[in-house]
């Protein structure tokens, strides 16, 4: 008797803290950012947030944030529940751009970039501010893609991103500011294999 009574206790307790589970997070409302402009070439129009969140109540959930940042050619929105659009950034961050990612080239990290006889890395990622022709908007441009990109939860605890900085340049007259990343790779990351069929040069 008092075990069935436990027993119901038990798993009304259970069901209560999963409606709570699904109603407190789950998935807030998308965020339009930049007026729904059309995004330039290569830009991420989109951004993938997942999360945990404790509300320090015995409340705990996940939670994913879709934040677009542009609209894709043809008034299109970004294409976000498509994986050949993917790319992977931190563990908790997933991008999306409005062309396949298979159509950015590979980056050329270090080893490679030594070996093909290049100085200096390619960028795999530009941060413009305050771009004249995007509302006087900031957007992310990808250049091409870092090995860690294609692979979630790449990065190692304490490496918050797949890419570095690499250098910023600051136009004084348009006040344009753009900052510029290439991959990040160690070890024998840089030997990972293009999971692409093919190399499509970067354009
Ligand atoms: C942007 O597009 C979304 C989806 O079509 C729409 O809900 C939203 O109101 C638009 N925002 C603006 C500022 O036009
Ligand atoms: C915890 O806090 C959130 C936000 O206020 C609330 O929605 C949720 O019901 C709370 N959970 C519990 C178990 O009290």
């Amino acid at each position: 008797m008092w075990t069935q009574v436990a027993l119901f206790v038990l798993i009304t307790t259970l069901t209560v803290c999963h409606i709570h589970a699904q109603s407190v997070c789950g998935f807030p409302p998308t965020i339009w950012r930049n007026a729904n402009r059309t995004c330039p070439a290569r830009a991420v129009c989109g951004d993938v947030f997942t999360t945990r969140r404790d509300w320090m109540n015995g409340t705990t959930c996940a939670e994913t944030r879709v934040i677009n940042n542009c609209f894709c050619p043809g008034n299109l929105a970004c294409p976000v529940n498509n994986d050949a659009h993917r790319l992977y950034t931190t563990a908790q961050q997933k991008i999306y751009t409005c062309e396949p990612v298979c159509n950015l080239g590979w980056c050329y990290n270090i080893r490679l970039g030594l070996s093909e006889g290049r100085s200096d890395p390619t960028i795999a990622m530009t941060v413009e501010e305050q771009t004249p022709d995007f509302g006087g908007n900031t957007f992310t441009r990808m250049g091409c893609r870092c090995p860690r990109h294609h692979v979630p939860n790449r990065q190692p605890p304490g490496v918050p991103r797949a890419v570095k900085t690499h250098s910023y340049i600051r136009n004084p007259t348009t006040r344009h500011y753009t900052a510029r990343y290439t991959c990040k790779v160690s070890g024998t990351e840089g030997n990972m294999v293009d999971p692409c069929p093919r190399h499509v040069p970067v354009k």
